[in-house]
Parts: C-alpha cells; structure tokens; sequence
C-alpha cells in the first residue's frame, strides 16, 4: 500500500522566466488511482515518475507570470501540472502530455477536473465506445460512487438503460447511488455477497458491465453477464497495491459460454475527441441529468494524504485538494 511517508515536501526558490515560458499558481490538484501505478517501475502507458521528480498529477491554475504571448496573467488553465505550488510551463516545449489548455467555457476548476477531466472523459468514451450500450440494457457499474462510475451511471441512464445498479462500499454510498443519482439498485460489497446480489438485481443477466474494480467483483459480474454482453475493463483498483499480480480471473471461461467480449481502453486514445465529449456532457449537465460530486480537502501538506482516500474509499465523487484560491484580478 502507498504511504505518506513515500513522499516528501521540498521547498525550492521559483527560477526566473525565459522567453516562452510562464508560471502557473496550481489552485486544485486532482487524484487518480492510476498514479498509483505511475510511481513503479517499469513500461506502462506513460513513463513512470521517478524517485525525486515532482508527482505528475492533473490541475487548474492561474497564471502569474508570463514571457509567452499564448498565456495571459490572471487566465485560468489546466494541465497536467504536478503535485506543486507553482509550476513552471514551457510553451516551446509542452512535452507529451501538453502545456496548459483553457478550462471549457463557464466550467468550474472543480468540473474542469472532475466531469470534463480525465475521469469525466474515461466515463462518456469507456460506456459508449467500449461498453455500446442499446435502449433497454441492464447495466452494472463498479466504484459507482467514484468519480468515474457515477458519470458512467448516469449516461447509461441518459442512453436509455432499463436498470442501472451500481457496486460500492458501505451504506453511506449506496444510499447516495440510489436517492441521489436515482440508480435502481445498489450493491454494497462490504457487506453483502456481490455475486448473489447481481442475480437478484438482474435476473436476465448484465448487459454491459463496466469494471473499476476488478478482482472478485469482476468474478462475480462474469458469471452473471447476458448472452453478449460487454464488460468494459477501465481499471482494477482492487489490486493496484499488490506486489505481485493475482491470478484470475477465475471465471474467465464465462466469456465464451455467453459470447460476451471483455476489453481494455485507455483515455487519452480519445484525446482528440474531447470536444465532442464535453458537449454531450456540458448539455446534460445544464439539463440536470448529471450531478457531479466532488470531495475537495486542503493545503499541499495535504496532498499525499488525500491521495490514499482513493485507496480507503473515503472520497465520493472526484477526489481534488484546493492549494490556494484564484486571486480576484482574474
Ligand atoms: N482506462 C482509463 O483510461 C482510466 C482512466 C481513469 C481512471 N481509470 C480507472 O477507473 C477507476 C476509477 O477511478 P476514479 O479516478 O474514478 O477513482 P474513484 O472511483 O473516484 O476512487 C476510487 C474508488 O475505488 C474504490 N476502491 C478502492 N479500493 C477498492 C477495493 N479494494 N475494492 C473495491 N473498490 C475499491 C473506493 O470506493 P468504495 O468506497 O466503493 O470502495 C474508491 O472511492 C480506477 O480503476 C482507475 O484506474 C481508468
């Protein structure tokens, strides 16, 4: 499991600016599980970061300083801006995961990193790409209290799902799944038995199931999945600390009785479709078919610490911590 102690607070006088360049005050920083697997070693998606190197973490922040026509003072942006008080941008030079992008227009640093982020984006290109669902679907959804599965819900509903139930853990959640987001039904894994719960819920079986989780609770959606469905595999937070991979899942041969298919995605594939995902998204969300919930804690002291609420289930909704407010000249 990640500790607090894993990082390490330094303090560092800012450097002047060259031409290009500018500084960022970060005002919110946001948290993914998949950070968790940025800090081993070894191939993945992204490089690894490295033992010293700021955490690589997505952010809103107002600009300071600026030596770059493209950035004004006082305009707010967002980009991957690192677990830092001030970041420095080189608008030559804006490396693999791009300098600073405009929030969507009226949005809030909350919504830019929540709904219209990372999480939003894997939601609305995860269900609709790789889970396709139809009028009329059953649709299981786990971590559906976090930032990505309610998002996931609440489309499936808006496209026209006949049930959409929902996995998380303990009553505090499930009861927000349900009078909340007005999910049908909801599931709680820590302390109830999930797989029977499934078939109680839907008795013709899931047809598209979208995994957060994986581990024993994608093993009890693969025995209780329709004749072709979809399992969408957008991430195993069950097993992101675990030294060693675990073997399974057990139930795997379910895929072929059922003719289902069961397929992986990664985000940012979909990068260059993210207008038309906040579209969708900008318009449901003013026509009140999307709540977006965010939990937003404090300070940079407080920056590792939020970071294991992930991995606690302390967060609902989008996990952020707020360094500093946006000076009002903005
Ligand atoms: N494929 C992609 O491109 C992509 C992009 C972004 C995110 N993801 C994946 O999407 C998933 C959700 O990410 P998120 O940012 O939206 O986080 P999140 O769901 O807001 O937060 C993580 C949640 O996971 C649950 N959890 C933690 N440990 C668990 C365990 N052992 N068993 C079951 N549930 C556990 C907790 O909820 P409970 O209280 O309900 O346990 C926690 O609130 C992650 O797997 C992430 O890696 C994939």
């Amino acid at each position: 499991m990640v500790k607090e102690s894993d990082f390490e607070l330094v303090e560092e006088p800012v450097t002047a600016l060259a031409e290009g360049q500018a500084r960022v005050r970060n005002l919110m920083v946001a948290f993914e599980p998949a950070m968790r697997g940025w800090i081993n070693e070894g191939e993945s998606y992204l490089p690894p970061v490295g033992i010293g190197e700021v955490m690589r973490a997505s952010a809103v922040g107002q600009v300071v300083e600026s030596a770059t026509p493209e950035l004004e003072v006082g305009e707010i942006v967002t980009g991957m801006f690192g677990w830092q008080e001030y970041t420095l941008l080189d608008m030559r030079q804006p490396g693999m995961l791009g300098g600073a992008n405009k929030l969507p227009p009226g949005a809030t640093p909350e919504q830019a990193l929540s709904v219209f982020g990372i999480t939003g984006l894997t939601a609305y290109f995860g269900l609709l790409e790789i889970g396709q669902p139809k009028e009329g679907d059953v649709v299981l959804v786990s971590g559906a209290a976090g930032a990505t599965g309610s998002v996931v819900a609440q489309i499936a509903r808006i496209k026209g799902a006949s049930k959409v139930v929902g996995i998380a853990g303990g009553p505090r959640k499930c009861r927000w799944l349900t009078e909340t987001l007005g999910l049908d039904a909801a599931i709680d894994y820590k302390s109830e038995e999930v797989g029977r719960r499934i078939k109680e819920e839907c008795p013709e079986g899931v047809d598209v199931f979208f995994d957060n989780v994986g581990g024993e609770i994608l093993d009890s959606a693969l025995v209780n999945m329709a004749q072709r469905g979809r399992i969408v595999l957008c991430g195993g937070i069950s097993r992101y600390n675990e030294a060693e991979p675990s073997p399974g899942p057990r139930n795997y041969l379910e895929l072929t009785v059922r003719r289902c298919r069961m397929e992986g995605f990664i985000v940012i594939d979909y990068f260059s479709r993210i207008p038309e995902a906040a579209a969708d998204l900008a318009k449901w969300i003013s026509e009140g078919k999307i709540v977006v919930e965010t939990d937003v804690q404090e300070g940079i002291e407080n920056v590792p610490r939020t970071f294991l609420r992930l991995f606690s289930g302390e967060n609902l909704g989008k996990q952020l911590c707020r360094l500093a407010e946006a000076s009002p000249a903005s």
